[in-house]
């Protein structure tokens, strides 16, 4: 199937985003609507992308370029339009990449909800005979959409179709049409680059027209293939953020609902937001609020609890986060975090942990067994398994220039409200009393005491009240 190039119109304006970002980069449940088109293309076996930029062009190719280099699988290339002179002229552009034996498939930038199976059926429809195919929808409201014309009467569908008229040039009659242009088109190269040669713009837009090809095609007695798509949706074009808005809902649904089938479970979907590229495993359950991105991956029986974030993290089976934030880190089975736990980038957390409430972690690993119940701060550590981390412990990794780290050894014990100043090592199965600021290394099994020592004056207390209210009185009476 790879002898299929996609050429992608991208060099529009957006004016109706009102926005500085390139209507090509906005995004669509995390990913933009020109990633998205390439992701279909690709689906559909289309190696070859050619992406016609013009408005926000650098961003556009900066983006995906890097992209490119990343993604083997794909050849981007760029061709620019200078001047918006229509959709048949962007197209054109792009020609010198066309080659006459390969099949073009045309998309527009904006259509993040196309299907792969309509672009295969479509490619499908091309043949000897058939030199270029359209993707038509039954549209209740046709407003501003290319009608499509058939061979017999105006309002029938099951003709062959001749050409496509635009809203601003037709007729009273054709303006009934309900069938309509989505802007999704196959061609064959030779074909297609001929009838680029012959267009015009003599038209209530004075642009060239992509749709024209259609009727040029048919003249020269070949047959135009067409495919009805029977998810109208899916041929949205994004012009505007309320269409935005509709295209995310569209595509969060399905991306909850394909979730739904491998067996998890939502509480209210209807709050969650989860991007395309997170895999959940079944029976886990998605409490409300919670928001799944990037390359997340969630084991089987976890409980992703309220209002959770959890952003290109790997979480392990049976594990339970409660209204907690993960960023770029790791957590092993079993292990349970929150509430109100944040879990910084580049964390690895053991399994059968406890990270309880207010406790924030950043460029650290946890090992098995260990537990951090609550308000505790550990930065730069590499903390090994069965430790316990008492309340209020401070990992005092910056000194004010630079980052050091803290080694915890396995079996350790760390008191309440203890410092443990890095760089520092606290070695095998010693143990650090409450309140203890750790500035020295702490050798194996041994007891650290780090704090005033304590003082008990007998009977002192009620003379300290005493005196205390007797000042009081004298102060009162001036
Ligand atoms: C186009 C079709 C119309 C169809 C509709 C579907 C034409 C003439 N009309 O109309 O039949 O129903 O799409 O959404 O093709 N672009 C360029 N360079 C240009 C002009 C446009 O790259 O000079 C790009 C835009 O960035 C956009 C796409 O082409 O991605 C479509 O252009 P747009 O102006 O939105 O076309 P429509 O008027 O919607
Ligand atoms: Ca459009």
């Amino acid at each position: 199937m790879n002898n299929f190039t996609a050429i992608i119109l991208a060099a529009g304006a957006g004016t109706r985003m009102k926005s500085n970002i390139p209507k090509a980069l906005q995004k669509v449940c995390g990913r933009s609507m020109i990633d998205h088109v390439i992701d279909t293309a690709k689906n559909v076996g289309c190696r070859e992308i050619i992406v016609v930029t013009g408005c926000g062009k650098e961003q556009v190719e900066d983006q995906l370029s890097k992209r490119n280099q990343l993604d083997n699988d794909i050849d981007i290339k760029f061709a620019f339009q200078a001047n918006r002179l229509g959709t048949g002229d962007a197209v054109k552009m792009a020609e010198p990449f066309i080659d006459d034996d390969k099949k073009v498939l045309v998309l527009c930038a904006d259509t993040p909800l196309l299907k792969s199976e309509s672009l295969r059926r479509l490619m499908d429809t091309l043949s000897d005979d058939v030199s270029g195919a359209v993707l038509t929808a039954i549209m209740d409201d046709a407003t501003g959409y290319g009608r499509i014309l058939r061979e017999r009467k105006l309002d029938a569908i099951e003709g062959d179709v001749v050409g496509i008229v635009e809203h601003k040039d037709a007729t009273d009659d054709e303006l009934l049409i309900k069938e309509i242009n989505t802007g999704v088109y196959a061609f064959r190269g030779a074909e297609l680059k001929q009838s680029l040669s012959l267009l015009k713009n003599n038209n209530v837009q004075g642009e060239y027209y992509l749709t024209d090809v259609i009727s040029i095609l048919k003249k020269s007695e070949k047959r135009i293939g067409a495919v009805i798509e029977t998810e109208p949706i899916s041929t949205l074009g994004v012009n505007s953020p309320h269409q935005l808005h509709q295209a995310n809902r569209y595509m969060q649904s399905q991306i909850i609902k394909s979730h739904m089938d491998n067996g998890v479970r939502f509480i209210n979907a209807d709050t969650v937001v989860i991007e395309k590229n997170v895999i959940i495993g079944a029976d886990t359950d998605i409490y409300p609020n919670v928001i799944l991105t990037g390359n997340t991956q969630i084991g089987q029986r976890c409980i992703i609890g309220m209002s959770s974030r959890i952003e290109d993290s790997i979480i392990d089976d049976n594990v339970n986060v409660q209204s907690s934030v993960i960023l770029q880190s790791e957590v092993s089975s079993s292990t349970n975090v929150g509430p109100f736990a944040y879990i910084r980038p580049n964390s690895k957390i053991g399994k059968n942990v406890k990270v309880g409430d207010f406790v924030e972690i950043k460029n650290s690993t946890l090992g098995d067994d260990t537990k951090v119940s609550h308000l505790s701060y550990i930065g730069d550590g590499d903390v090994g398994s069965r430790v316990n981390v008492g309340c209020g412990v401070v990992f005092v990794n910056y000194d004010g220039v630079n980052k050091h780290r803290t080694v915890v050894e396995d079996d350790v014990f760390i008191g309440c409200n203890a410092n443990l100043v890095s760089p520092v090592n606290i070695y095998e199965g010693s143990y650090i009393a409450a309140g203890t600021t750790v500035t020295r290394d702490i050798p194996k099994d041994s007891l650290s005491v780090g704090r005033v020592r304590q003082e008990n004056k007998e009977g002192r207390a009620s003379m300290l009240r005493m005196m205390k209210k007797n000042k009081k009185g004298k102060s009162d009476g001036k």
